[in-house]
C-alpha cells in the first residue's frame, strides 16, 4: 500500500483534504492524523472491520481496546448506555481536551473495537484537524497512538512514518503536538470513577471537579500482583532498544553515579547513553548525551520524552541512563511512561534501595 503523506495546516486545515481523508475512513481505510496529545491511527469506530485493519496496522494484541473520538456532545449519547453526572462535569471542564472516559458501551459499538469489553472510551479532542477530520469521517473515529505496538507514541508525523508507512491509507502532517503523552483515562464503569492512566489533567485538576479520586492500584509499581484495569497499561511499552534505568536522587549524586557507571562500561568497550536536563548536560561524560529540556519546563519534558526515546534507537549505544522527571503537575504522567520505557528498573541512590522488576 502507497502511504500518502499530507501536510495539514493545524488552525485552518484545507477543507477538501479533509473530506478526502473523511471519504477514506467512512470507506473503511485508516488515516493517521495529529491530536493535541499524540497523533493518532484513525478509523470508523463503528465498522467492525477497520478496527481489525487498526490492530493489524499497529500489531496490536486485539484485547486491547481502541478510543473512540467524537467531536460533539451528542455523539457520546449514542454510543453509551448512560452518562453519569461527574462524568458530564468532567467533560464541561476538560472537553474537547486531553481526558478519556470510559462509560458502558450501547449496542452500536462493535466488540471488535471495544477489544471484546462492555464498556467503552470515548474521548473529544481538541485539535482542530482531530475535530474537523471526524466530523467529515462519520462522527466516531477510533484511533489508539499511530505507532508499531509497544514503540513510543509518536509526536510528529514523521514518528507515524517510521512505523506505519505502507500500512495505511494516509498520514495528515499537523507538525509537532502540544502535549506530547497520552490522555489521561478516566474509569466511570465502577462504583467510583479511578484513573487507569495519568496525563496532562492531573489527578488534582479532576479532583477539583468531581471531588477526590483515586489511581487504579494496577499502576502503583510496588504491587506487581494487581493488573492495571486498562489492558493496554499492562503490555511492555515505550522501552528504547538499549535498556535504560532511571536514577533518582541528589543532581550531584545522580552525576556521579552515572558518570561511573559510564566510565566502567567504555573500559569494557560499550557505549552508554544519558537523558538529562539542559542543566546537567555539561556534566556528564557519556558517549552520546541528550537533553530533555530545562528541568522547570515540565510541559517541554513531557513534549519531548517519547521523541529522546525514539532517537536513542538511532544511536549506537549499549545502554541508556536517565535522570528522573518527578515535576509537581505533569510528573506522575511523565515518570508512568519513563517508568514503563525503562521496564520499572529505577535506582533510587539516597536511599540506597534499587528496585527492579
Ligand atoms: O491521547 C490519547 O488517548 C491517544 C490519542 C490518539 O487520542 N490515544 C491513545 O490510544 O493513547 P491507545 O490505544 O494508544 O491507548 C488507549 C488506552 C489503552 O491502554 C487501552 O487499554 C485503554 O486505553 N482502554 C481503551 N478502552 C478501554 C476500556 N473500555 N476499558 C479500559 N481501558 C481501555
Ligand atoms: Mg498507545
Amino acid at each position: 500500500m502507497n502511504t500518502k503523506v499530507v501536510k495539514v495546516d493545524r488552525e485552518h486545515p484545507d477543507r477538501e483534504l479533509i473530506e478526502c481523508a473523511g471519504e477514506i475512513l467512512k470507506q473503511g481505510g485508516l488515516v493517521a492524523f495529529p491530536t493535541e496529545t499524540v497523533y493518532g491511527l484513525g478509523g470508523d469506530g463503528l465498522n467492525a472491520s477497520s478496527s481489525e485493519k487498526i490492530y493489524a496496522a499497529k500489531g496490536r494484541p486485539s484485547d486491547n481496546p481502541l478510543i473512540i473520538h467524537i467531536a460533539d456532545m451528542e455523539s457520546l449519547e449514542r454510543i453509551v448506555r448512560e452518562v453519569p453526572e461527574e462524568a458530564r462535569k468532567l467533560a464541561n471542564a476538560y472537553w474537547p481536551g486531553p481526558l478519556t472516559m470510559i462509560f458502558q458501551k450501547n449496542e452500536n459499538v462493535p466488540y471488535e473495537t471495544t477489544g471484546g469489553l462492555e464498556s467503552v472510551a470515548v474521548r473529544m479532542p481538541s485539535h482542530p484537524v482531530a475535530r474537523a477530520l471526524i466530523m467529515s469521517g462519520g462522527g466516531y473515529i477510533a484511533a489508539p497512538s499511530a505507532n508499531t505496538s509497544g514503540r513510543p507514541s509518536p509526536t510528529c508525523a514523521e514518528h507515524v512514518e517510521e512505523d506505519l508507512s505502507g500500512r495505511i491509507d494516509m498520514i495528515l502532517d499537523g507538525g509537532e503536538v502540544e502535549i506530547g503523552l497520552e490522555s489521561t483515562i478516566v474509569d466511570f464503569t465502577s462504583e467510583k470513577p479511578v484513573i487507569l492512566r495519568p496525563g496532562y489533567i492531573s489527578q488534582e485538576m479532576i479532583g477539583k471537579v468531581i471531588g477526590e479520586v483515586e489511581m487504579d492500584k494496577g499502576l502503583l509499581i510496588t504491587d506487581s500482583t494487581v493488573k492495571p484495569k486498562a489492558p493496554g497499561m499492562k503490555y511492555r511499552h515505550y522501552a528504547p532498544k538499549a535498556g535504560l534505568t532511571i536514577v533518582q536522587g541528589s543532581a550531584k549524586a545522580v552525576k556521579d553515579y552515572i558518570n561511573s557507571q559510564c566510565r566502567s562500561l567504555e573500559k569494557n568497550g560499550q557505549r552508554a547513553g544519558v537523558i538529562s536536563t539542559d542543566e546537567n548536560q555539561k556534566f556528564y561524560q557519556a558517549a552520546v548525551v541528550k537533553s530533555i529540556g530545562r528541568r522547570e519546563d515540565e510541559e517541554g519534558i513531557a513534549r519531548h520524552l517519547f521523541g529522546i526515546l525514539r532517537a536513542f534507537d538511532e544511536e549506537d549505544v549499549d545502554c541508556i541512563y536517565s535522570e528522573a522527571f518527578d515535576t509537581p503537575q505533569m510528573g506522575q504522567a511523565i515518570m508512568n511512561r519513563l517508568l514503563k520505557a525503562a521496564g520499572h528498573h529505577i535506582i533510587y541512590l539516597e536511599e540506597q534501595k534499587e528496585e527492579s522488576k
